[in-house]
């Protein structure tokens, strides 16, 4: 009894002390509102809690990545288990107001505020509202899944794929909780960019080489604004070599002007070898007005002999060899 009060007393302590900081960063959502609303005896003593209407639930959940997290006694009740996610127990099964906070039915901007009351450090509300998924109510549940028995459409889509795939195809990875691997997960709402992924060339996203956030970031930070971006700072994470800087640089390439690399090169895939957005000299004529048909007819600008440093060169103010 004792020890119980001490609990009861700390945890009040704790709990005022998660008040101030949801209402100082957060602003108020729903979730904040119902949080902070609450009083500590709302709270039911452990997930034990639900067990008795939600068995699936509480018995899957220490399959989420979650549950590590979630399950120290030391946490405040507003941080810890079920309840730290979907609201105060008791207010949920009191006759009145029997509010819970519920991912699915919440409109795409609570239910991801509800998420971020704890996942500021990924990225903060401002950030994620600027975002082309935020504005376009994709929530993060759009994507993300918390408990491993919830059935979704993409779930059994993927289940029901040729068997074979599986063993090539780039799993989710389980810590991150995506609904799928994301070839299925972003072309389900893409389906435009995966059939460019079906070009004879292309970047080995079907393979389960490279994944779509290895460009794209969901999340964006200040560590990582870039990563949506076309230009050269992204690209060349993985191909070096095309870095620079070069003694000669070739405006396009360097990102001086126009898009960067996509202004020769499809980023996903076609049929084009090289991923080059064309394979006649119109690539190179698009800006090079001057040099269609007249100069050098009948070859590429690149051939052996030509233009083969495209990139940049160390030697040569022409692009004549590297
Ligand atoms: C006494 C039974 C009971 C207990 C205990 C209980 N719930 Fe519920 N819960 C229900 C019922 C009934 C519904 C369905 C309400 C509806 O469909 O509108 C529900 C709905 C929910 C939903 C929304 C589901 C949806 O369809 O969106 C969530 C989330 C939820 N409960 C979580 C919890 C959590 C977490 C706990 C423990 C802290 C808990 N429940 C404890 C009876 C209970
Ligand atoms: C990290 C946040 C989080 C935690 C912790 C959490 N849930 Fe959920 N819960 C969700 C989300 C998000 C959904 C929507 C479906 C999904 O993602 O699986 C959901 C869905 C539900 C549903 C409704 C089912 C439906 O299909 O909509 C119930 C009931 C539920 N959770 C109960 C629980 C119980 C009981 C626990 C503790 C054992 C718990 N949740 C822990 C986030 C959480
Ligand atoms: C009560 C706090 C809390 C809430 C609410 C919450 N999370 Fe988490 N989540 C955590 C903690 C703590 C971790 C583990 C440490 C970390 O990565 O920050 C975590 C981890 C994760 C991870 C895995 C990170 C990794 O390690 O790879 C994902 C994905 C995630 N959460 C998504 C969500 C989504 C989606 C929601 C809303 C449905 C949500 N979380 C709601 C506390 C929370
Ligand atoms: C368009 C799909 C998509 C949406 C929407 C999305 N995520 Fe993610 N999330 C991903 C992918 C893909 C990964 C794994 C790759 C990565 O780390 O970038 C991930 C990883 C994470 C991680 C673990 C890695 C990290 O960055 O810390 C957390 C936590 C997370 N998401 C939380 C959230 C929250 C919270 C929201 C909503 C505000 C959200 N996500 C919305 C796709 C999405
Ligand atoms: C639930 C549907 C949905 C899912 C899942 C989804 N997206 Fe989106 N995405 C959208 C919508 C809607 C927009 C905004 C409208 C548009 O431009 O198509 C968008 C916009 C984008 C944009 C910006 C488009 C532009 O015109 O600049 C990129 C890049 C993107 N998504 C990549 C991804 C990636 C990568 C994933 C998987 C991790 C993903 N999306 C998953 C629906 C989705
Ligand atoms: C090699 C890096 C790379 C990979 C891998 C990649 N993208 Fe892209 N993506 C880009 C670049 C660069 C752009 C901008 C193109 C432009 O500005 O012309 C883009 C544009 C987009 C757009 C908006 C414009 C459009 O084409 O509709 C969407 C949506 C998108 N990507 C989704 C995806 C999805 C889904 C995947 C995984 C199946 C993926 N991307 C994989 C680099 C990549
Ligand atoms: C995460 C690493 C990564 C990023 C980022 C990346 N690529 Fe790639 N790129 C690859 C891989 C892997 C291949 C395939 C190489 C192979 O099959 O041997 C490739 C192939 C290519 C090829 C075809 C090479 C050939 O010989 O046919 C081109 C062109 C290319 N990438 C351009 C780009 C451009 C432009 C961007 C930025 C929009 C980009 N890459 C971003 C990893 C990356
Ligand atoms: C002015 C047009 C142009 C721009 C801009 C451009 N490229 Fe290329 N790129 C080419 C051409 C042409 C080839 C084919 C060369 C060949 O087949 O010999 C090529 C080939 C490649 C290849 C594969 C063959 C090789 O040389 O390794 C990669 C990888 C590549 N480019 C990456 C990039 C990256 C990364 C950027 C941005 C930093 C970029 N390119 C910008 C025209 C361009
Ligand atoms: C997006 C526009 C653009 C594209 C596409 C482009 N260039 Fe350039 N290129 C430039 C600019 C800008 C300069 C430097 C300014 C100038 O014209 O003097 C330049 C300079 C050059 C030079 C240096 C000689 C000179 O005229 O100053 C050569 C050679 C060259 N480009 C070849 C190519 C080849 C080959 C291709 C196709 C693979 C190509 N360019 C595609 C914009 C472009």
């Amino acid at each position: 009894m004792k020890l119980q009060a001490q609990f009861l007393v700390f945890g009040i302590a704790l709990l005022s002390y998660g008040f101030v900081g949801a209402t100082q960063s957060t602003g108020k959502s729903q979730a904040d509102r119902l949080f902070a609303r609450a009083q500590a005896d709302d709270y039911m003593g452990s997930n034990a809690g639900c067990m008795e209407c939600h068995p699936d639930k509480v018995e899957h959940f220490s399959e989420s990545p979650h549950a590590a997290f979630m399950s120290d006694p030391n946490l405040p009740p507003d941080k810890s288990g079920c309840q730290g996610c979907h609201g105060p127990g008791n207010i949920h099964v009191a006759d009145e107001n029997a509010e819970v906070i519920s991912f699915t039915k919440m409109s795409p901007k609570e239910s991801s505020a509800a998420c971020l009351r704890c996942h500021e450090k990924t990225m903060d509300k401002n950030q994620w509202h600027r975002t082309d998924h935020a504005r376009a109510d994709v929530a993060c549940v759009s994507c993300h899944q918390i408990h491993s028995d919830t059935e979704t459409d993409l779930g059994k889509k993927v289940k029901s794929k040729d068997p074979r795939s599986a063993l090539f195809a780039a799993k989710p990875d389980p810590k991150s909780m995506l609904k799928a691997d994301e070839e299925t997960l972003c072309g389900s709402c893409h389906p435009a960019v995966t059939a460019e992924f079906r070009g004879a060339h292309r970047h080995p996203v079907p393979e389960g080489r490279m994944v779509c956030s290895d460009c794209h970031s969901p999340h964006p930070s200040k560590a990582n604004t870039v990563r949506q971006d076309a230009l050269k700072k992204n690209c060349v994470t993985c191909h070096t070599e095309k870095a620079g800087p070069f003694i000669f640089e070739h405006d396009p390439v360097a990102g001086n002007i126009g898009d960067g690399c996509v202004e020769c090169h499809r980023p996903h895939g076609t049929n084009n070898p090289r991923l080059l957005i064309s394979v006649t000299r119109g690539l190179c004529a698009q800006c090079h007005t001057d040099k269609l048909a007249g100069h050098h007819p009948g070859q590429t600008c690149w051939n052996a002999g030509c233009h083969v440093a495209t990139h940049g060169s160390n030697t040569d103010p022409r692009f004549l060899q590297h």
